[in-house]
């Protein structure tokens, strides 16, 4: 399935994500990139591996319906199916959720619905919880409250700063963000399915 990943910044999960395609007969196929911050490291990872990218700076547009009509342009001039959005930190409207109803994921830093929004390593230490992880959903209009798709955990460890769970997190991401976007393009997971049956097709990788 043609999918695209709109990253912000440093582009890890799109590594992955790019890595696990390479390894796998994976059902996607990243064949865009774009990204709202034009010094976002993670481009160098779409030039790396011959994808098509683009910058579509947010702050060029009068609006958030302007910037997302850019977007579109590019989505359809690529024949996207599929979007991940890979630490995308732009809060996309609904109508822009309506048109993909079902065919954007995210994934996020925390066990969700705990700890949405930023600053979740810091929360999650500040509120002395004893486990973290990171989810990934299907995104609605709300800051990372889409139905949950997958979950994994991870110990909060007594000496852990920010960084030390953020690493450990993250290479449960680089896990997790591949093989749900796999479920998802091959449709073993689809949006509808999980209306259906309201329960989260919850497993752990460790
Ligand atoms: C990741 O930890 C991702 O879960 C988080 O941003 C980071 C991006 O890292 N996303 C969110 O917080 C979304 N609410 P990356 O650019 O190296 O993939």
């Amino acid at each position: 399935m043609n999918t695209a990943v709109l990253i912000s910044g440093r582009g890890s999960n799109l590594a992955s994500l790019l890595a696990y395609e390479k390894a796998n007969k994976a059902n996607y196929r990243i064949v865009l990139v774009l990204s709202n911050e034009p010094e976002a490291s993670g481009l160098a990872y779409a030039k790396e591996n011959k994808v098509p990218y683009y910058v579509v700076p947010h702050r060029d547009y009068q609006s958030k319906q302007a910037f997302e009509a850019a977007m579109q342009v590019y989505l359809e001039k690529h024949n996207i199916e599929l979007i991940a959005l890979a630490g995308f930190m732009r809060l996309l409207s609904s109508s822009f959720i309506t048109r993909w109803q079902g065919r954007v994921i995210n994934i996020h830093p925390s066990l969700l619905p705990d700890f949405p929004g930023l600053n979740t390593h810091k929360k999650v230490l500040q509120a002395k919880k004893k486990e973290s992880g990171c989810s990934v959903f299907f995104v609605d209009s709300g800051i990372d409250t889409g139905l949950l798709i997958n979950q994994t955990s991870v110990p909060v460890l007594v000496n852990d700063t920010e960084e030390t769970l953020a690493k450990r997190v993250l290479q449960e991401e680089h896990i997790l963000f591949p093989k749900t976007l796999d479920q998802v393009a091959s449709k073993q997971i689809t949006l509808e399915n999980l209306q259906t049956n309201k329960q989260s097709n919850k497993f752990t990788t460790n």
